[in-house]
């Protein structure tokens, strides 16, 4: 005998790994099993071993010959088993699909980042309806019907007295109307304009900001919003207040940053300016404060409110605002 039951029972297990079908299992059973098979032939000579050899040799063969049998009937039937699930039209050997993991828009992104800034300075956070009461979008905004500020922005209406928010600003109002002083808010959201270019949408999102209290000044404005940009940027990011005018602000200004693509030199997302407007501003209006009874001699405040596109783009360095919406995924993948 040149090779032992154990190599021959190894040999035949090895060689069942790589079966994938019922005819390799069989030329496997006969190769080994079979009347002419090697482990067959281990057995049968057996007799021709020296006497005090045979019943220990017999011994092994013939649990040899017992697991080898099991193990490929156990392949057979696990065999068996997925021939039926390809007929269900079920390919058990096909290889899994990959998982995708999603991952967040850079728009909520940035969101959760201009709150996160301001939460960490003492700011709670609001929401509120984007289909919206006209009274709340304008008129309590210090914004009478007729008025020539609202062709300021291109609007939405669903009907007379009802309108796709234009700006996150009616948040101020639904918040004072709850809450006395001090008011330390933000209110980031979905808003609507009849508007679209390199820069405009006609959906956008902004986040509103509000804080009311004593002695609240220009200065104090200045500060958190220079601290914001800061923090959102670097501390080396140029920013300008510069007049503007808003209905339910005075004095208003609005926010420039330096044009992050082009640092100031003139391109075409700073309409050759060199700065890009990130967000409006200003002291918050008595008339405001009169539509929703706050005393005008006691508190004072300032609101702001800005584009979180515009934020994303130069954060991102990203050239057409209407990137972030045409989903496409080589696109979106980048964040
Ligand atoms: C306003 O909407 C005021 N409510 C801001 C405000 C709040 C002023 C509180 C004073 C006090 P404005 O229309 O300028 O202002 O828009 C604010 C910002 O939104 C802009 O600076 C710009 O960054 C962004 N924005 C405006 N229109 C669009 C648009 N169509 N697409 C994308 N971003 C826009
Ligand atoms: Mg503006």
């Amino acid at each position: 005998m040149d090779k032992s039951i154990d190599e021959i029972y190894q040999e035949a297990h090895d060689a069942l790994v790589g079966v994938s079908d019922l005819e390799a299992l069989e030329a496997i059973n006969v190769r080994y099993l079979g009347r002419k098979g090697r482990l067959t032939a281990f057995l049968r000579n057996i007799a021709s071993l020296p006497p005090e050899q045979r019943a220990e040799a017999g011994k092994k063969a013939n649990i040899a010959k017992k697991k080898l049998e099991a193990a490929i009937k156990d392949h057979g039937e696990r065999l068996k088993a997925g021939v039926e699930k390809r007929e269900e039209g079920i390919d058990v050997s096909l290889p899994g699909r990959p998982l995708t993991p999603g991952a967040l828009h850079p728009i909520t992104r940035i969101t959760r980042e201009i709150c996160d800034i301001f939460e960490r300075m003492g700011f709670s956070i609001a929401e509120g309806p984007e289909v919206e009461l006209d009274y709340y979008n304008f008129e309590a905004l210090n914004v009478p019907k007729y008025h020539p500020a609202r062709d300021m922005q291109d609007t939405f209406y669903v009907s007379d007295n009802i309108v796709l928010r234009t700006q996150t600003s009616p948040m101020q109002i639904r918040v004072m109307e709850k809450q006395s002083p001090p008011v330390a808010v933000i209110a980031p959201g979905k808003v609507y304009r009849c508007d679209s270019d390199l820069t405009h949408t006609p959906m956008f999102h902004q986040v509103e900001g509000l804080l009311v209290d004593d002695q609240v000044s220009f200065a104090d404005l200045k500060g958190t919003l220079t601290a914001f940009v800061h923090a959102m940027f670097d501390a080396q990011t140029s920013l300008r207040f510069r007049p503007s005018f808003f209905p339910f602000t005075e004095p208003s200004a609005e926010v420039d940053i330096l044009c992050v693509m082009c640092r100031g030199k003139g391109c075409r997302v700073c309409s050759h300016s060199g700065w890009l407007e990130i967000l409006g501003s200003g002291m918050v209006h008595p008339n405001v404060f009169r539509s929703v009874g706050y005393d005008t001699t006691q508190y004072s405040g300032f609101a702001f409110g800005m584009g979180v596109e515009r934020i994303a783009m130069l954060k991102y360095g990203i050239d057409d605002i209407r990137k972030f919406f045409n989903n496409d995924l080589r696109f979106l993948r980048q964040f």
